[in-house]
């Protein structure tokens, strides 16, 4: 059964979730938070790092054509001016005229954009005006002096680090077209409305794309990479039926673009977007080449033919990534007659792969015996749990809550009688017994 999607309570049971068993934290909480920041505590951690090794090694390093950068978050600042951000990367601003309240015009329903008026979507009383402006890039300030001259930005996309290093990735590798960079970073957007959890907040990460090709051969790689987004989907657990391909129109499509797709998902807010696709031509390398007066042409050896290389950049949010993993993980049913809250993680993603109890966490031989069990796995396993709190029953529900797949527990037949322990499945519930000494292929096929 799953929560009631349309009236944000499954919203707030995720949020509550997370809080209360160390996914996702308010951002600097004791202080009051800061809005649009969220941290992420010891599980969301290990959610979060399992999806980013994930992510690189299928689109890093188990393809040949791939190379990873990891480049500074701090950026000259004339990459923005040649990118456009300084002057374009804004939104538009109103402010309701009783209670000040500001929003993102095109974000609110009762604003008019083509008339540029509306009413106030809060307070009800005041009036929208016209829109300004709002450029999204947290500036900030390099050295001890702090004039024009020391403006930077904190970086609101991973993809310009990738671009900037194309020379050098060619200088020292000289890879042969098609082949990409990858970046996996922290970017910044000072967003004027931060809303629903993770999905839109100020400082996010980003795990990004910009593959390089020769323009003949743009839409093949298009196709390619759409269907590896889709595949990437199905890996980290998402249902397919709630993730949708949203063709953009020529009149919507950012001005360097001649192709974008937006891969879409239903988030318990609604349908939004997820991830996006965007073929973006030469317009990143040219204007780089043209602002830094360095030449950042390819040569095809073999034909020679000089050309920039077109990108094809498949650009995937962290952040609402786990958001997507944790709406469609959340689950609730009934077992042995109680409502149970838990994850359905995909294995590859989950936090915590195995628990180990010991039945009694009095009985110093199996206390031993589980630890003896629960060392073994972790070697092999590494995110292993080991739990001797409450009853068994109560160690099985929480670890449901954080989406662990097994628990395995030690009892006392496992030590007088048959070597073996019951491994109990988190979706059915279902235990059987296993010989230690078959446990660890045993896991590694489940989880596999
Ligand atoms: N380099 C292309 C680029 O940055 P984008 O559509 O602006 O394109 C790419 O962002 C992805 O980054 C989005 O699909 C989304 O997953 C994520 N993203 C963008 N802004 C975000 C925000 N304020 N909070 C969380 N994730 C965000």
């Amino acid at each position: 059964m799953k929560a009631n999607k349309k009236d944000g309570e499954l919203m707030e049971k995720i949020i509550s979730l997370c809080k209360r068993r160390g996914f996702i934290y308010q951002g600097s909480e004791i202080y009051g938070g800061l809005s649009g920041t969220w941290d992420y505590g010891p599980l969301g951690t290990a959610l979060k790092n399992n999806v980013k090794n994930l992510w690189w090694k299928k689109f890093v390093t188990d393809r040949e054509d791939m190379y990873g950068v990891d480049a500074a978050i701090l950026m000259n600042p004339k990459v923005w001016k040649a990118t456009g951000h300084v002057d374009g990367f804004s939104d538009p601003l109103v402010t309701c005229d009783k209670c000040k309240k500001r929003f993102r015009a095109d974000k609110v329903e009762t604003y008019d954009l083509k008339a540029k008026k509306g009413t106030c979507p809060d307070c009800k009383k005041g009036n929208l005006g016209e829109p300004v402006q709002f450029n999204m890039m947290f500036k900030t300030s390099i050295g001890a002096v702090q004039d024009e001259n020391s403006i930077s930005y904190l970086r609101p996309e991973t993809a310009q680090g990738m671009f900037v290093n194309y020379k050098n990735v060619v200088d020292s590798f000289h890879p042969k077209l098609p082949f990409g960079m990858g970046q996996i970073g922290k970017a910044f957007r000072n967003e004027i409305a931060p809303r629903d959890f993770t999905f839109r907040v100020r400082e996010f990460e980003q795990m990004e794309i910009e593959y390089l090709v020769n323009p003949k051969n743009w839409s093949e790689t298009f196709e390619h990479f759409r269907k590896e987004m889709l595949d990437w989907n199905n890996m980290i657990g998402l249902n397919p039926k709630h993730v949708y391909e949203n063709e953009i129109a020529d009149e919507d499509r950012a001005f360097y673009s001649k192709r974008t797709i937006d891969f879409e998902f239903d988030f318990p807010f609604g349908r939004s977007e997820l991830y996006g696709l965007a073929y973006r031509t030469d317009y990143d390398l040219k204007k780089h080449s043209e602002f830094s007066g360095v030449e950042l042409s390819y040569l095809d050896e073999e034909t020679k033919e000089k050309f920039t290389p077109h990108c094809i950049e498949p650009s995937f949010g962290l952040d609402r990534t786990i958001l997507a993993i944790l709406s469609d993980a959340y689950i609730e049913d009934t077992m042995n007659d109680e409502v149970r809250a838990y994850l359905k993680f995909a294995p590859a993603v989950a936090p915590v792969k195995v628990a180990v109890f010991p039945l009694l966490k009095n009985k110093p031989l199996l206390v031993e015996k589980a630890r003896e069990v629960f060392l073994s796995l972790k070697k092999e396993f590494g995110a292993v749990m080991f739990d001797d709190n409450g009853n068994v029953g109560k160690r099985y529900r929480r670890q449901d809550e954080i989406g662990t797949p097994f628990c395995v527990t030690v009892d006392f037949e496992t030590i007088e009688k048959d070597s073996c322990v019951t491994v109990r499945d988190r979706d059915t519930g279902k235990q059987e017994r296993v010989a230690i000494s078959d446990l660890i292929q045993f896991l590694k096929t489940k989880l596999s």
